[in-house]
Protein backbone atom coordinates (compact mmCIF):
# COMPACT_ATOMS: atom_id res chain seq x y z
CA UNK A 1 0.00 0.00 0.00
CA UNK A 2 1.27 3.29 -0.78
CA UNK A 3 -0.77 5.70 0.28
CA UNK A 4 -0.56 7.47 3.90
CA UNK A 5 -3.72 9.24 3.82
CA UNK A 6 -6.93 9.10 1.96
CA UNK A 7 -10.17 11.29 2.33
CA UNK A 8 -13.21 10.47 0.72
CA UNK A 9 -15.71 13.08 0.50
CA UNK A 10 -14.63 14.58 3.70
CA UNK A 11 -16.74 17.75 4.54
CA UNK A 12 -17.56 19.67 8.12
CA UNK A 13 -20.32 22.39 8.71
CA UNK A 14 -20.62 24.36 11.48
CA UNK A 15 -24.17 25.14 11.32
CA UNK A 16 -24.38 26.68 7.61
CA UNK A 17 -21.08 27.43 7.58
CA UNK A 18 -19.04 25.54 5.49
CA UNK A 19 -15.66 24.63 6.80
CA UNK A 20 -14.51 22.14 4.51
CA UNK A 21 -16.80 20.88 0.62
CA UNK A 22 -16.29 17.41 0.62
CA UNK A 23 -12.60 16.55 0.43
CA UNK A 24 -11.00 13.89 -2.11
CA UNK A 25 -7.33 13.81 -1.37
CA UNK A 26 -4.42 11.34 -0.94
CA UNK A 27 -1.12 11.64 0.47
CA UNK A 28 1.52 8.94 -1.16
CA UNK A 29 3.58 7.47 1.50
CA UNK A 30 7.13 9.39 2.05
CA UNK A 31 5.85 12.64 0.22
CA UNK A 32 5.69 16.11 1.60
CA UNK A 33 2.81 17.36 0.80
CA UNK A 34 2.16 21.53 1.18
CA UNK A 35 -1.47 22.44 2.06
CA UNK A 36 -1.73 25.99 1.84
CA UNK A 37 -4.94 28.37 2.10
CA UNK A 38 -5.11 31.66 3.34
CA UNK A 39 -6.64 32.31 6.78
CA UNK A 40 -9.74 31.03 7.49
CA UNK A 41 -9.85 28.47 4.29
CA UNK A 42 -10.27 25.08 6.25
CA UNK A 43 -6.83 24.11 6.59
CA UNK A 44 -7.04 22.99 10.57
CA UNK A 45 -10.52 21.41 9.93
CA UNK A 46 -9.29 19.91 7.27
CA UNK A 47 -6.47 18.15 9.83
CA UNK A 48 -8.63 17.76 12.54
CA UNK A 49 -11.54 15.82 10.95
CA UNK A 50 -8.72 13.86 9.11
CA UNK A 51 -7.49 12.47 12.06
CA UNK A 52 -10.63 11.72 14.02
CA UNK A 53 -10.21 14.55 15.89
CA UNK A 54 -13.65 16.21 15.11
CA UNK A 55 -16.58 14.55 13.60
CA UNK A 56 -16.98 15.43 9.84
CA UNK A 57 -20.27 16.46 8.27
CA UNK A 58 -19.93 13.29 5.78
CA UNK A 59 -17.05 11.46 4.68
CA UNK A 60 -14.40 9.34 5.66
CA UNK A 61 -10.48 9.40 6.61
CA UNK A 62 -7.76 6.89 6.60
CA UNK A 63 -4.93 7.10 8.02
CA UNK A 64 -2.40 4.09 6.72
CA UNK A 65 -5.61 2.31 5.60
CA UNK A 66 -7.09 2.69 9.38
CA UNK A 67 -10.28 5.06 9.33
CA UNK A 68 -9.83 7.65 11.93
CA UNK A 69 -13.26 8.23 12.94
CA UNK A 70 -14.08 4.72 13.84
CA UNK A 71 -10.59 3.51 15.47
CA UNK A 72 -8.86 6.94 16.38
CA UNK A 73 -6.04 5.18 18.81
CA UNK A 74 -4.96 2.69 16.08
CA UNK A 75 -5.11 5.59 12.89
CA UNK A 76 -2.72 7.38 15.65
CA UNK A 77 0.00 4.91 16.24
CA UNK A 78 2.03 5.41 13.51
CA UNK A 79 1.83 9.09 13.24
CA UNK A 80 2.91 12.44 15.46
CA UNK A 81 0.76 15.47 14.84
CA UNK A 82 1.98 19.08 15.77
CA UNK A 83 -1.40 21.32 16.12
CA UNK A 84 -1.94 24.92 15.28
CA UNK A 85 -2.50 25.84 19.06
CA UNK A 86 -1.05 23.70 21.60
CA UNK A 87 -2.01 24.33 25.57
CA UNK A 88 0.84 23.04 27.77
CA UNK A 89 1.37 22.19 31.24
CA UNK A 90 2.84 25.44 32.67
CA UNK A 91 4.72 23.99 35.84
CA UNK A 92 5.87 20.99 33.96
CA UNK A 93 10.17 21.87 32.65
CA UNK A 94 10.41 21.59 28.75
CA UNK A 95 11.95 18.53 29.16
CA UNK A 96 9.03 16.98 31.93
CA UNK A 97 6.82 18.11 28.88
CA UNK A 98 8.84 16.41 26.03
CA UNK A 99 9.27 12.98 28.26
CA UNK A 100 5.52 13.54 28.75
CA UNK A 101 4.55 14.09 24.88
CA UNK A 102 7.35 10.73 24.60
CA UNK A 103 5.36 8.86 26.83
CA UNK A 104 1.90 9.69 25.16
CA UNK A 105 3.31 8.71 21.77
CA UNK A 106 4.58 5.62 23.02
CA UNK A 107 7.62 5.69 20.93
CA UNK A 108 11.12 7.77 20.84
CA UNK A 109 14.43 7.92 19.53
CA UNK A 110 15.97 9.27 22.49
CA UNK A 111 19.38 9.79 20.29
CA UNK A 112 17.37 12.01 17.46
CA UNK A 113 15.72 13.76 20.56
CA UNK A 114 18.85 14.94 22.00
CA UNK A 115 20.45 16.33 18.79
CA UNK A 116 17.03 18.36 18.00
CA UNK A 117 17.26 19.57 21.59
CA UNK A 118 20.36 20.66 20.39
CA UNK A 119 19.71 21.97 16.76
CA UNK A 120 16.67 24.15 17.32
CA UNK A 121 18.67 25.54 20.51
CA UNK A 122 16.27 24.20 23.09
CA UNK A 123 16.96 24.89 26.87
CA UNK A 124 14.31 22.10 28.44
CA UNK A 125 15.25 23.20 31.99
CA UNK A 126 12.86 25.39 31.96
CA UNK A 127 9.27 25.80 33.02
CA UNK A 128 7.02 25.89 30.23
CA UNK A 129 5.25 29.53 31.23
CA UNK A 130 8.31 31.04 30.72
CA UNK A 131 9.10 30.14 27.58
CA UNK A 132 8.70 32.31 24.84
CA UNK A 133 6.12 31.45 21.69
CA UNK A 134 8.77 30.47 19.58
CA UNK A 135 10.54 27.95 22.45
CA UNK A 136 6.74 26.43 22.72
CA UNK A 137 6.96 25.87 19.25
CA UNK A 138 9.87 24.04 19.47
CA UNK A 139 8.95 21.40 22.20
CA UNK A 140 5.74 20.68 19.60
CA UNK A 141 8.10 20.46 16.90
CA UNK A 142 10.90 18.41 18.77
CA UNK A 143 7.74 16.38 20.46
CA UNK A 144 6.66 14.72 16.71
CA UNK A 145 10.37 14.40 14.91
CA UNK A 146 11.67 12.79 17.90
CA UNK A 147 8.97 9.92 17.67
CA UNK A 148 10.20 9.24 14.35
CA UNK A 149 6.54 8.24 12.99
CA UNK A 150 6.09 7.10 9.85
CA UNK A 151 3.25 10.02 9.36
CA UNK A 152 3.73 13.46 10.42
CA UNK A 153 1.00 16.21 10.41
CA UNK A 154 1.99 19.47 11.03
CA UNK A 155 -0.31 22.42 11.11
CA UNK A 156 1.65 25.94 10.55
CA UNK A 157 4.55 24.34 12.90
CA UNK A 158 6.74 27.06 12.06
CA UNK A 159 4.61 29.90 12.98
CA UNK A 160 6.63 31.96 15.64
CA UNK A 161 10.34 30.65 14.67
CA UNK A 162 13.21 32.81 14.04
CA UNK A 163 14.43 32.23 10.32
CA UNK A 164 17.75 30.14 11.95
CA UNK A 165 15.21 28.17 13.44
CA UNK A 166 13.11 27.79 10.15
CA UNK A 167 16.20 26.29 8.52
CA UNK A 168 16.30 24.01 11.39
CA UNK A 169 12.93 22.66 10.87
CA UNK A 170 13.52 22.57 6.99
CA UNK A 171 16.73 20.50 7.25
CA UNK A 172 14.79 18.25 9.95
CA UNK A 173 11.93 17.76 7.34
CA UNK A 174 13.99 17.02 4.55
CA UNK A 175 16.20 14.60 7.17
CA UNK A 176 12.85 13.12 7.63
CA UNK A 177 12.06 12.49 4.13
CA UNK A 178 14.93 10.94 3.59
CA UNK A 179 13.97 8.72 6.45
CA UNK A 180 10.80 7.43 4.51
CA UNK A 181 8.76 9.46 6.78
CA UNK A 182 5.51 11.07 5.08
CA UNK A 183 4.44 14.74 5.81
CA UNK A 184 1.28 16.65 5.63
CA UNK A 185 2.53 20.24 6.05
CA UNK A 186 -0.08 23.12 6.54
CA UNK A 187 1.96 26.25 6.44
CA UNK A 188 1.31 30.06 5.40
CA UNK A 189 4.94 30.36 3.85
CA UNK A 190 5.18 29.62 0.87
CA UNK A 191 9.18 29.80 0.60
CA UNK A 192 9.24 26.68 3.21
CA UNK A 193 6.68 24.97 0.75
CA UNK A 194 8.30 25.83 -2.26
CA UNK A 195 11.35 24.20 -0.82
CA UNK A 196 10.32 21.57 0.96
CA UNK A 197 6.60 20.38 -0.74
CA UNK A 198 6.50 17.55 -3.65
CA UNK A 199 3.19 18.32 -4.17
CA UNK A 200 1.30 21.58 -3.25
CA UNK A 201 -2.56 21.52 -2.35
CA UNK A 202 -4.59 24.96 -1.99
CA UNK A 203 -7.45 25.28 -0.19
CA UNK A 204 -10.10 28.17 -1.17
CA UNK A 205 -13.14 28.66 1.27
CA UNK A 206 -13.02 25.37 2.69
CA UNK A 207 -12.79 23.94 -1.81
CA UNK A 208 -9.67 22.38 -3.24
CA UNK A 209 -8.49 24.73 -6.01
CA UNK A 210 -5.55 23.40 -6.79
CA UNK A 211 -3.66 19.76 -6.18
CA UNK A 212 -0.01 19.22 -8.28
CA UNK A 213 3.25 19.24 -8.19
CA UNK A 214 5.13 22.86 -8.29
CA UNK A 215 5.96 22.03 -11.94
CA UNK A 216 2.69 21.36 -13.02
CA UNK A 217 1.44 24.83 -11.50
CA UNK A 218 3.53 26.95 -12.67
CA UNK A 219 2.65 25.46 -16.01
CA UNK A 220 -0.79 26.70 -15.86
CA UNK A 221 0.72 30.20 -14.95
CA UNK A 222 2.16 32.91 -16.70
CA UNK A 223 5.77 33.44 -17.71
CA UNK A 224 6.98 36.67 -16.40
CA UNK A 225 9.37 38.19 -18.94
CA UNK A 226 11.45 41.10 -19.23
CA UNK A 227 13.68 42.29 -22.15
CA UNK A 228 15.99 45.49 -22.45
CA UNK A 229 16.10 47.17 -25.98
CA UNK A 230 18.84 49.37 -27.52
CA UNK A 231 15.41 52.03 -28.63
CA UNK A 232 11.80 51.99 -27.93
CA UNK A 233 10.23 48.54 -27.16
CA UNK A 234 7.82 47.12 -29.96
CA UNK A 235 4.16 47.05 -29.64
CA UNK A 236 3.39 43.13 -28.15
CA UNK A 237 0.00 43.89 -27.33
CA UNK A 238 -1.73 41.89 -30.14
CA UNK A 239 0.48 38.64 -30.09
CA UNK A 240 -1.66 35.54 -28.32
CA UNK A 241 -0.90 34.81 -24.58
CA UNK A 242 0.72 38.22 -23.67
CA UNK A 243 -0.69 40.37 -20.68
CA UNK A 244 0.37 42.67 -18.06
CA UNK A 245 2.75 44.47 -21.04
CA UNK A 246 4.58 47.32 -19.09
CA UNK A 247 7.16 50.03 -20.88
CA UNK A 248 9.59 52.16 -19.28
CA UNK A 249 12.13 53.51 -21.68
CA UNK A 250 13.83 50.80 -23.47
CA UNK A 251 12.66 47.85 -21.34
CA UNK A 252 9.64 45.89 -21.46
CA UNK A 253 7.82 43.36 -18.73
CA UNK A 254 5.04 41.28 -19.85
CA UNK A 255 3.76 37.93 -18.98
CA UNK A 256 2.81 35.14 -21.34
CA UNK A 257 0.53 32.20 -21.75
CA UNK A 258 1.47 29.59 -24.10
CA UNK A 259 4.25 29.54 -27.22
CA UNK A 260 6.71 31.87 -26.53
CA UNK A 261 7.79 31.73 -30.78
CA UNK A 262 5.36 34.47 -31.87
CA UNK A 263 6.65 36.65 -29.12
CA UNK A 264 10.54 36.08 -29.61
CA UNK A 265 10.53 36.66 -33.74
CA UNK A 266 8.51 40.49 -32.87
CA UNK A 267 11.79 40.23 -30.32
CA UNK A 268 14.56 39.56 -32.93
CA UNK A 269 13.20 41.75 -35.52
CA UNK A 270 14.12 44.84 -32.94
CA UNK A 271 17.45 44.28 -31.77
CA UNK A 272 17.19 42.68 -28.06
CA UNK A 273 20.13 43.42 -25.64
CA UNK A 274 18.81 41.32 -22.63
CA UNK A 275 16.36 38.61 -22.03
CA UNK A 276 14.72 37.14 -18.94
CA UNK A 277 12.09 34.81 -18.64
CA UNK A 278 11.08 33.35 -15.29
CA UNK A 279 8.14 30.58 -14.00
CA UNK A 280 6.49 32.64 -11.50
CA UNK A 281 7.03 31.45 -7.73
CA UNK A 282 4.70 30.05 -5.45
CA UNK A 283 4.19 33.42 -3.64
CA UNK A 284 2.93 34.82 -7.33
CA UNK A 285 0.99 31.92 -7.94
CA UNK A 286 -1.02 32.01 -5.30
CA UNK A 287 -1.39 35.79 -5.45
CA UNK A 288 -2.79 35.34 -8.61
CA UNK A 289 -5.26 33.07 -7.18
CA UNK A 290 -6.36 35.00 -3.79
CA UNK A 291 -4.45 38.47 -4.59
CA UNK A 292 -7.43 39.95 -6.27
CA UNK A 293 -10.10 38.92 -4.11
CA UNK A 294 -8.33 39.79 -0.84
CA UNK A 295 -7.47 43.35 -1.92
CA UNK A 296 -11.37 43.52 -2.74
CA UNK A 297 -12.23 42.29 0.70
CA UNK A 298 -10.08 44.78 2.14
CA UNK A 299 -7.83 42.44 3.74
N1 LIG B 1 -15.57 25.40 16.19
C1 LIG B 1 -15.97 26.15 15.15
N2 LIG B 1 -17.23 26.66 15.11
C2 LIG B 1 -17.65 27.40 14.08
N3 LIG B 1 -16.89 27.70 13.00
C3 LIG B 1 -15.64 27.22 12.96
C4 LIG B 1 -15.11 26.43 14.04
N4 LIG B 1 -13.84 26.10 13.73
C5 LIG B 1 -13.59 26.67 12.52
N5 LIG B 1 -14.67 27.34 12.06
C6 LIG B 1 -14.76 28.06 10.78
O1 LIG B 1 -14.34 27.19 9.74
C7 LIG B 1 -13.58 27.88 8.76
C8 LIG B 1 -12.23 27.23 8.57
O2 LIG B 1 -11.43 27.42 9.73
P1 LIG B 1 -9.99 26.78 9.93
O3 LIG B 1 -9.57 27.03 11.32
O4 LIG B 1 -10.02 25.37 9.46
O5 LIG B 1 -9.11 27.65 8.91
P2 LIG B 1 -7.54 27.64 8.69
O6 LIG B 1 -7.32 27.47 7.21
O7 LIG B 1 -6.87 26.69 9.58
O8 LIG B 1 -7.14 29.14 9.07
P3 LIG B 1 -5.80 29.75 9.75
O9 LIG B 1 -4.84 29.95 8.62
O10 LIG B 1 -6.25 31.03 10.31
O11 LIG B 1 -5.31 28.78 10.77
C9 LIG B 1 -13.52 29.32 9.23
O12 LIG B 1 -14.52 30.03 8.55
C10 LIG B 1 -13.82 29.23 10.71
O13 LIG B 1 -14.43 30.41 11.16
MG1 LIG C 1 -5.48 26.89 11.11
Amino acid sequence: MDVAIETKGLSKYYGKTMALAPLNLSVKKGEILGYLGPNGAGKTTTIRTMLGLIKPTSGRAEIFGVESQKDTTEAHKHLAYIPGESAFWPNLTGEETLHLLGSISGQVDKKYKEKLIKRFQFDPSKKVRTYSKGNRQKINIIAALMTRADLLVMDEPTAGLDPIMEQAFRESALEAKANGQTIFLSSHILEEVEALCDRVAILRHGRLVELGTLEEMRHLSALNIEVTFTATPPKIDHIAGVSQVHVIGHQLTCQLRGPIEPLLRVFAAHNPQTLLSREPSLEELFLSLYGDEEVRKGK
